[in-house]
């Protein structure tokens, strides 16, 4: 109950502290949050485009998922960071293995607490998943993702392995439902000719 009314609290404080901006918005359009204009400048017209394009609501959303990972990368890609979060799973993996609970909260809080990669997260999705329908969902993937990995570390934490493993595939159900949607095939050669069966 309490948390259904502290979503839209928390959004509108975000909105706020971000300090919207109507300047540089086209006619009609929702306006941009400060963050967001920033991150812009170095998008490409198509990309700014789409990003202009949506709903005063998903620009909230983005800026409070942004809001979330305070730390940002200079040069560093969605793909790479990508990396580091893999690397971090399986250091969680084998922290498990071997019933070394500080290893594992640890991994787990900094799979949680990634960087924003350069230019933030949008402008590595594909341009028509740039809408207001298919990115609604990204609020339920850090969900999934980096809630059940700060469970686990709290798990870890209270030395409650078995508790703490259970989340491993939450976590991974996460990692894998944001693939689906958001990533083609890893590594596509351009210079194949037989169209892959995926
Ligand atoms: C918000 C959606 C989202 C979530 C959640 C997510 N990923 Fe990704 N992931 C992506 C996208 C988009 C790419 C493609 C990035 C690119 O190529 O620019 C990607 C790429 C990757 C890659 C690089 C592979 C490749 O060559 O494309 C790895 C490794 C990876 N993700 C691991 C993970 C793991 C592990 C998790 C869960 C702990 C996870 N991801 C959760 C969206 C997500």
């Amino acid at each position: 109950m309490k948390k259904t009314l502290l979503i839209p609290l928390a959004l509108a404080a975000s909105l706020a502290s971000s300090g919207l901006m109507a300047a540089d918005a086209p006619q009609g359009a929702a306006p941009m949050p400060a963050e967001m204009q920033n991150m812009m400048k170095v998008f490409t017209p198509e990309m700014r485009q789409k990003v202009m394009a949506l709903s005063p609501e998903l620009k909230g959303t983005i800026v409070k998922l942004h809001a979330g990972h305070p730390r940002r990368a200079k040069e560093t890609t969605l793909r790479q960071i990508m990396h580091e979060i893999l690397s971090e799973y399986q250091s969680i993996a084998s922290a498990l293995a071997t019933d070394n609970a500080e290893q594992a909260a640890e991994a787990a809080r900094r799979l949680a607490s990634h960087r924003i990669p350069k230019g933030g997260l949008l402008p590595y999705f594909p341009l028509d998943k740039v809408n207001n329908n298919d990115l609604a969902v990204l609020p339920a993937m850090n969900t999934i993702v980096e809630g059940s990995a700060l469970k686990l570390a709290e798990a870890a934490d209270a030395g409650d392995m078995p508790k703490a493993a259970s989340y491993m595939s939450d976590i991974m159900t996460g990692c894998v439902a944001c693939h689906q949607k958001f990533r083609g095939v890893p590594g596509v050669s351009a210079n194949l000719m037989t169209p892959l069966s995926k």
